[in-house]
C-alpha cells in the first residue's frame, strides 16, 4: 500500500482511462503514457474490456503503474486484481468494498467529497482518499476546508483537472496527486493521435516537476 501511494504521488498525475478497444489501443496507450513521462493509469470499470485492458497494459509496460476505476463491486475487484491492477478506485465511499479491498490487501482510494465520506473513511483506516468529483463539490477551496478538520488524509482529486489548474491541485500541501482524463480523451485514443496523448503527458510532467523541485 505505502509503496503504491508513494509511486503515485512520485508521478503526480494519474491518467483515467475509458478504452473501448483494449485490443487495439491498450499497448500502443502504455507505451506513449510511458514515454510521455506517465507510467501510470487508472483504468475505468465504466467501459467493457476493462480487465483486458490492465493486464495488456501491464504486460507491455511491466514498469507501469496500473490501477482500475470505477470500481463497483467485489467481482469487480476481483475481476482487476486478476487482470493485474495494484490499486483500486472507486466513485464513492462504500465501507464494505474498502473492507473487501483492505482484507485482500490491494490498496483502495474511495470518491469521498463530505465531512461525512472523511469521517468513515477514518473509521475503516484509510490514509488515502479520492476527492470526487472535484470542481464540481467545490474543488481547492473544498478540500483546504475539509483538510482542517481531517489533516490525516491525502487527497486525490479527480473530475475536471485540466492543464489551466493541476498546478493549482498540485501545490496544495494535502493533494498527493490529481487523476484526469484530459490527456487521454476519447477523440485523441480513437484516432491513435499518441503523439498529441504524449504532448499532453510530457506537459503534466513538466507541470509535477515544477511543483516538486521548482
Ligand atoms: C473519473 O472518471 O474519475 C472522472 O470522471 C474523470 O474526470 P475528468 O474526465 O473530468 O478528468
Amino acid at each position: 500500500m505505502d509503496q503504491i501511494v508513494e509511486r503515485i504521488k512520485q508521478t503526480g498525475v494519474i491518467p483515467v482511462i475509458k478504452l473501448s478497444r483494449p485490443q487495439r489501443d491498450a499497448a500502443p496507450l502504455a507505451e506513449t503514457l510511458c514515454s510521455g513521462g506517465i507510467a501510470a493509469a487508472e483504468v475505468t470499470f465504466r467501459a467493457a474490456g476493462a480487465a483486458e485492458a490492465i493486464r495488456i497494459m501491464r504486460a507491455a509496460r511491466p514498469e507501469m503503474l496500473v490501477g482500475a476505476g470505477t470500481v463497483l463491486n467485489c467481482g469487480q475487484v476481483d475481476e482487476a486484481v486478476k487482470a493485474g491492477a495494484q490499486f483500486i478506485v472507486t466513485p464513492g465511499l462504500d465501507p464494505e468494498l474498502v473492507s473487501y479491498c483492505q482484507r485482500l490487501g490491494v490498496a483502495v482510494f474511495p470518491g469521498c467529497s463530505t465531512p461525512t465520506d472523511y469521517q468513515t473513511a477514518y473509521h475503516l483506516g484509510l490514509s488515502v482518499l479520492k476527492f470526487f468529483p472535484a470542481e464540481q463539490s467545490g474543488g481547492l477551496a473544498k478540500i483546504k476546508a475539509l483538510s482542517a478538520p481531517f489533516p490525516m488524509f491525502q487527497i486525490m482529486p479527480t473530475g475536471g483537472i485540466s492543464l489551466n489548474n493541476l498546478r493549482e491541485y498540485l501545490s496544495c500541501p494535502v493533494v498527493c496527486a490529481c487523476g484526469g482524463s484530459y490527456m487521454v480523451a476519447p477523440e485523441l485514443v480513437e484516432h491513435g493521435r499518441w503523439d498529441d496523448i504524449r504532448e499532453l503527458c510530457r506537459q503534466s510532467a513538466h507541470i509535477v516537476e515544477e511543483v516538486r523541485h521548482g
